[in-house]
């Protein structure tokens, strides 16, 4: 454990750049491990959770390696040839590293234990191990379809055409990834569009995959298999999901004003940015580009004056990640802030509804938990109290960044009991903050 209390500060000033996109640094790796030839990767999240995706892909055959400041090389193997790796495959804290890993696996003749630490360790498996299930793969889980498990991939594997219960990126990439091994056509519908990197990024390395809209406005994808894969050069663009940390400290701490550089802003991410404005956030796009495909800016985000509001649960999919930042800024404001629609949020690294709600009420803010989501009475913009106590994090890197926020903008500050897991998606986020408020 390493715990940390993060005290009020003054007006943050600055310019910062975000690390790279977690979700498509994932992705990059995989895809690339995938393609014959070498796919050459500038900034890459170098965070735990790409880490540990790399690790395994190398250990199923492909070269990954680090060339310089966020650039890798991959060297892949192709569609098919993934190897039989020798060892469990080490997830760490990440599940999207073990759910689009089974996916891929649940298609090869091999066999792969997963492992994880004691947070990945509780979260659902099952909604992978249904689809993959049809499609012939084999499972021995743990007790409630949980980690540690064993998979048995099938050669050749089945197509199915899945309609996804629950608005998962994971689940619907899972699936996608196992058809580009699966003779035939693997559709995934999915009545609530959810993240698309992995549709944009298949297409660029050059699958046949096609996305269209049903009579009940569905989004309906589906990828021909025993795909032949182009190696890519890839740019990631920052991470939203990082960024927002910094978008939400500059709302909050009164004198603020920070550039955020290089922001993802695909809508299928870019939720917060339009929630903390209906909030009346002043948020500003300066420099709106395409990087990797995506569109990306650089966002000049000043305090403001925030405004309760209800949450239209509809944004839910677009900023999943984002309520725990969310969250410290509706404490910060003046009135109500309701939030439904949230059960996902349950199964994140942590709870991150009661995780949430302990954290900010032992901060002194004033919240409600209910079975889907948060009702936060916020203090009008008046410091919360703080902590006497550490805050437990439970092992979830977004719940330790959200609480240091919001001791920035507390009285006796916010101590938090373990900022480790903060290295799984934003190594930097401490320097990064120190450098706003020398
Ligand atoms: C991710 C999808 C989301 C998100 C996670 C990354 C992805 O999970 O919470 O951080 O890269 O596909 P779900 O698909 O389970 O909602």
């Amino acid at each position: 454990m390493r715990a940390r209390r993060f005290l009020p500060a003054g007006p943050l000033k600055g310019r910062i750049r975000v690390p790279g996109d977690k979700s498509i640094s994932h992705r990059s790796i995989m895809l690339g491990a995938l393609a014959v030839g070498e796919t050459r990767v500038t900034g890459l999240l170098e965070g735990e959770d790409v880490l540990a995706t790399a690790a395994a892909m190398r250990s199923m055959g492909a070269q990954v390696e680090r060339t310089g400041d966020g650039a890798w090389s991959v060297h892949g193997v192709g569609v098919g040839a993934l190897l039989q790796p020798e060892t469990a495959l080490d997830m760490g804290n990440s599940g999207t590293s073990t759910r689009l890993l089974m996916g891929l696996v649940a298609s090869h003749p091999i066999t792969a234990t997963f492992v994880g630490d004691a947070s990945l360790s509780k979260r659902p498996m099952g909604r992978v191990i249904d689809p993959l299930s049809t499609m012939g793969a084999s499972f021995e889980a743990s007790d409630g379809a949980r980690l540690p498990l064993i998979l048995k991939g099938a050669s050749p594997a089945v197509p199915i055409r899945y309609r996804l219960p629950m608005a998962s990126a994971q689940v619907k990439s899972a699936i996608l990834l196992a058809g580009l091994n699966t003779p035939g056509i693997t559709t995934v519908i999915e009545p609530v569009p959810t993240r698309d990197h992995s549709e944009r990024m298949l297409r660029g390395f050059g699958a046949d995959i096609s996305v269209a809209i049903d009579d009940d406005g569905a989004r309906v994808i589906s990828i021909r298999g025993e795909a032949e894969l182009q190696p890519q050069v890839i740019e990631v663009p920052g991470d939203p999901s990082s960024a927002a940390f910094f978008i939400v400290a500059a709302l909050v701490v009164p004198g603020s004003e920070v550039l955020i550089e290089n922001v993802g802003l695909n809508p299928t991410r870019s939720g917060i940015v339009e929630v903390l404005r209906q909030m009346g956030g002043s948020i500003e796009e300066v420099n709106r580009r395409e990087v990797g495909g995506e569109p990306v800016a650089d966002l000049m985000v000043r305090h403001s004056v925030l405004t309760g509001i209800d949450v239209d649960p509809a944004i839910v999919p677009s900023m999943v990640d984002e309520f725990p930042a969310l969250f410290v800024a509706a404490a910060l404001a003046q009135g109500i802030t309701t939030t439904s629609g949230l059960d996902e949020l349950r199964v994140k690294e942590s709870d991150r509804i009661a995780v949430m709600a302990a954290a900010l009420s032992a901060a002194g803010a004033h919240v409600e938990e209910r079975a889907d989501g948060l009702v936060i009475t916020g203090t009008g913009g008046d410091p919360l109290p703080g902590t006497h106590a550490p805050i437990a994090t439970h092992l979830d890197h977004r719940i330790a960044m959200a609480m240091a926020i919001a001791g920035l903008a507390s009285r006796a500050g916010v101590e938090v009991d373990d900022t480790r897991p903060i290295a799984t998606s934003f190594p930097m986020f401490e320097a990064l903050l120190e450098g706003l408020n020398p």
